[in-house]
């Protein structure tokens, strides 16, 4: 039995948990659009894995498949990448009808949706999440984007999709690594909303099961009703992340974006029990999980080179950053912090 959780934001679509899903993907997407063809965008792992599946069951369906495979990683998230899908979709004779197809983790998900989102000034749309990440965080909600040489995720646009199909039988195959980045994530939920799923808690296999994604997604579901644009309360998805990506960045990326992730929630709630803001349970409680997954809580960064990078991020309006303060486990609120504090909080949770 598959898992459903409807989603009513500027598209109203399901979201399906289940297992088996990929060889069903043609007959339910068939269900959402009467296009006549699809173009199913994947990298070249998950190609290997799943595309020869995905392709039989689209055709299945009576859609011609055009298939485009991009390298994995996020390398690939490129506009080089991005105008490459848009011309072959235009090669290919894709109209107004049709739908871009995104198989694969939250790389393949960003580009095929800010390419169904333009071309033709909007396209169909649907996810086959295949990451762990990418099933309870970016196949849902519309973020969309490539990332430009001055930043990650600076071209893009919101654009929900029709439907999206997680299949939790295709986390079998990920790396323990890519499995843990999406259990920091789902320790975040966590943390922001649901005291009770942070309680659920163990261990990276026992996370990505049926029950624990869908409540992820219910999560991410009211979060993005409330504020879908990123304007106020869909800030709270940022736990741990403005800190995280400033580790991300000076590690050029070597550290993983979920054990950066992990760091930056360490960083974060043991500041805030330095100034106040939350209790020594909740950080005791925190820490303990984050080591739990195998995730890391420490980072060799400074304090000001943390802070010099985190100016740089994007999500930061003039001279204030939105930090997400843990209040307690499952509860955080926005404080908006002033640049000139930054140093001195993220000094206080190294
Ligand atoms: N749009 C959003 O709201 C949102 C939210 C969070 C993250 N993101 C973006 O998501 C991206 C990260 O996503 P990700 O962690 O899924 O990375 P990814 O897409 O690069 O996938 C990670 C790796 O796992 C491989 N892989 C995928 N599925 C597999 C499977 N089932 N078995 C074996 N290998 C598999 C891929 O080939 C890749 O090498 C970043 O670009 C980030 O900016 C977007």
């Amino acid at each position: 039995m598959s898992e459903i959780v409807k989603v009513s934001a500027s598209k109203c679509y399901d979201v399906v948990i289940g297992r088996g899903l990929m060889n069903e993907a043609g007959e339910r997407i068939r269900a959402v659009n009467s296009g006549s063809a699809l173009c199913l965008v994947t990298d070249d792992t998950v190609d290997a894995l799943y595309g020869e599946m995905v392709e039989n069951s689209l055709s299945a369906a009576g859609y011609r498949v055009e298939k485009f495979v991009i390298p994995h990683g996020e390398e690939s998230k490129t506009p080089e990448n991005y105008l490459k899908l848009v011309s072959f979709m235009a090669e290919k004779g894709l109209s107004g009808g049709d739908a871009a197809v995104a198989l694969g983790g939250g790389v393949v998900g960003d580009l095929t949706g800010f390419a169904a989102a333009t071309y033709r000034r909007g396209i169909g749309f649907i996810q086959l999440p295949t990451t762990l990440l990418a099933a309870v965080d970016s196949s849902v909600g519309g973020k969309t984007a490539v990332d430009l040489p001055a930043g990650k995720n600076l071209l893009g646009a919101f654009y929900q999709p029709e439907l999206v199909l997680c299949d939790c039988d295709t986390f079998k195959t990920l790396p323990l690594e890519t499995l843990r980045d999406g259990c920091a994530e789902i320790i975040k939920y966590g943390m922001i909303k649901d005291a009770e799923l942070f309680g659920r808690l163990t261990d990276p296999e026992s996370a990505a099961t049926e029950s624990i994604i869908r409540r992820c997604v219910e999560i991410k579901r009211d979060v993005v009703e409330a504020d879908e644009r990123d304007k106020g309360e869909r800030k709270l998805l940022n736990f741990g992340h403005t800190v995280g990506h400033a580790v991300e960045l000076l590690s050029n990326f070597s550290l993983t974006h979920g054990s950066a992730v992990a760091v930056g929630m360490a960083i974060v709630v043991r500041a805030s029990v330095k100034l106040g803001y939350c209790g020594e349970e909740c950080r005791d409680r925190l820490i303990d999980m984050i080591k739990a997954f195998g995730l890391p809580t420490q980072t060799e960064f400074t304090a000001a080179q943390l802070a010099k990078a985190m100016m740089a991020d994007k999500k930061r309006a003039g001279s204030v950053v939105d930090m997400i303060i843990p209040d307690k486990i499952g509860c955080c609120v926005i404080k908006r912090t002033n640049v000139d504090e930054l140093e001195s909080f993220v000094a206080a949770g190294l």
